[in-house]
């Protein structure tokens, strides 16, 4: 190896007329700039709390797309007031910002979120740990590995089971995924993909899934090579969760096509209808052939938590792995998520150790480096969120705001149910309700989808109250997700008439 012997005196680098003064360090000069920008920022979004009667501003794109087409980015200038730029933020995004702690917002799956969490936020981006190595985190790690062991603990997972924070419940299912290709090509073809990359039989690989399971099942399968084609959509009962007899069904019909099933999925609160698939048959199922079990908790997953509640996802604690989103149904803010497996040792279809980071030496010395099981290298302290969540407001008071919006749910069924304005297609078995606008008027299917997507969309233009849509076999639905302890059932009549409003508009 060549050393380079240097003969040249490079210049010093002069910090005249600069001074740094931005970069968050302990001189009483940043301490104050610090102090205030936080105060400022707070303020803003204290504003930002209370101006806000509505969800949203009904800005549209092309509206505030003029606004950032004046603003040059190169010719930002220094030292600007703080406020300038805070009031800029506000023009282009506070005041439109869609506020999901809003009780007439009930779309997506989008949390309120706790206190105690956004506390958290500003210590993670303060002192900026990442959650790759101990070196770079030390107590950190150790706070992600004992979050870790608790949601095990929830699952009911013993201590060979392991895990790690994700940006969310796509991650966490593309880590399922690739565990259940890896293994399976390991210990069925003895193939190691993370050497030699696919191997031919990789192309008849088959997942099962319900056909209403979240999309990024096949986005993944994409990902990992394994196409769309290989996610088998197995139908569902009239209550949207899984049909056990028709997955055992379609595993032998893609055998006898000579396809390769590799894993199942079941999902514990599907995106849109919150149904919980029978998941203790799901694992005898995976069991008898042999396939990787994956459940998809991400919304469901906050069951586990309430002592009322855990035992309707009985059959969890079967799965080789869980993806449960704390971003979702534990109210924190995004991200926020776990992915947790079984057996620790499926970690190595994920492990690679590089001798600048997380050598081999450092395992062998016994140092907990998270990035040993994790896609990500960098990566944010997220579990310090929900770390401080529980020790502010303990397991069971977290559990009781999930619990509350579990019976609103059921409340708000009722009065859709029995209005003859709607059409309810399911008692929701979680947070989620599709129903239609249908008051059996003479318009037919088409003219009906058309108006149940006008009304969503002229609600969304107003910016009142804040609904989604879907589509179920064809045919348009509307959609709430019912996330918001804040909400009462007062909320609900007002959205439901602000519906019938719009409705008209569009008749
Ligand atoms: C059942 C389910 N799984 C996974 C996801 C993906 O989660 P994320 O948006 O955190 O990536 C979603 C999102 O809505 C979901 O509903």
């Amino acid at each position: 190896m060549t050393i380079i012997n240097s003969t040249l005196t490079p210049a010093s680098p002069t910090r005249k007329g600069l001074g740094f003064p931005f970069l968050f360090h302990n001189s009483g000069v940043n301490q104050k700039i610090y102090k205030n920008y936080m105060h400022m920022a707070v303020g803003h979004v204290l504003n930002f709390l209370e101006n806000r009667d509505t969800p949203f501003s009904g800005v549209q794109p092309e509206e505030l797309k003029k606004r950032f087409d004046l603003i040059d980015l190169d010719n930002s200038q220094q030292n600007v007031d703080f406020e300038k730029v805070l009031e800029e933020v506000k023009d282009l995004y506070l005041d439109h910002a869609v506020a999901f702690h809003h009780p007439k917002y009930i779309a997506h799956l989008n949390c309120p979120i706790l206190t105690p969490a956004i506390a958290a936020e500003v210590l993670i981006s303060s002192v900026n740990s990442s959650l790759d190595t101990w070196d770079q985190s030390a107590g950190g790690t150790l706070i992600e590995q004992k979050l870790i062991r608790w949601t095990c603990d929830l699952i009911g997972y013993k201590d060979q089971a392991d895990g790690i924070f994700t940006s969310g419940g796509t991650q966490s299912n593309l880590m399922a995924l690739l565990m259940a290709r890896d293994q399976f090509c390991q210990e069925k073809l003895g193939v190691n993909i993370k050497i030699d990359g696919l191997p031919p039989e990789a192309s008849r690989f088959r997942i099962f899934t319900s056909e209403n399971s979240h999309f990024s099942i096949k986005k993944n399968a994409a990902v990992l090579g394994l196409g769309h084609k290989s996610v088998i959509g197995v139908p569902v009962d009239n209550q949207f969760r899984m049909s056990t007899s028709a997955l055992e069904e379609a595993i032998k019909e893609e055998l006898n096509k000579g396809n390769i099933p590799i894993a199942v999925i079941g999902t514990a609160g599907t995106t849109d209808f919150g149904s919980i698939d029978p998941l203790e048959k799901i694992a005898s199922i995976a069991s008898k052939y042999q396939l990787w079990f994956h459940t998809d908790a991400a919304v469901g997953g906050a069951l586990l938590m309430s002592s009322t509640q855990a035992s309707r996802l009985k059959g969890i604690e079967h799965s080789d792995s869980v993806t449960i989103d704390y971003h979702k149904t534990f109210f924190q803010p995004v991200s926020c998520s776990g992915f947790l497996f079984k057996n620790k040792d499926a970690a190595r279809y994920i492990c690679y150790h590089a001798d600048y980071l997380n050598s081999k030496e450092q395992e062998k010395q016994g140092l907990p480096n998270n990035v040993n099981k994790s896609l990500q290298t960098t990566k944010r302290f997220d579990a310090l969120k929900l770390w401080m969540t529980l020790r502010t407001l303990g397991r069971e008071m977290l559990s009781k705001h999930y619990e509350y919006t579990l019976l609103l749910s059921k409340q708000a069924a009722h009065l859709i149910g029995k209005d003859p304005a709607f059409e309810l297609l399911h008692q929701p078995e979680l947070n989620c309700l599709v129903f239609r606008f249908n008051p059996g008027s003479n318009l037919n299917e088409e003219q009906l989808n058309v108006l149940n997507l006008n009304i969503r969309q002229s609600l969304f233009k107003e910016g009142k109250v804040i609904i989604a849509s879907t589509k179920v076999r064809g045919t348009t639905y509307l959609k709430f997700t019912i996330l918001n302890p804040l909400m009462t059932i007062k909320d609900f009549h007002f959205i439901l008439n602000q519906i019938k409003q719009h409705a008209d508009l569009h008749q």
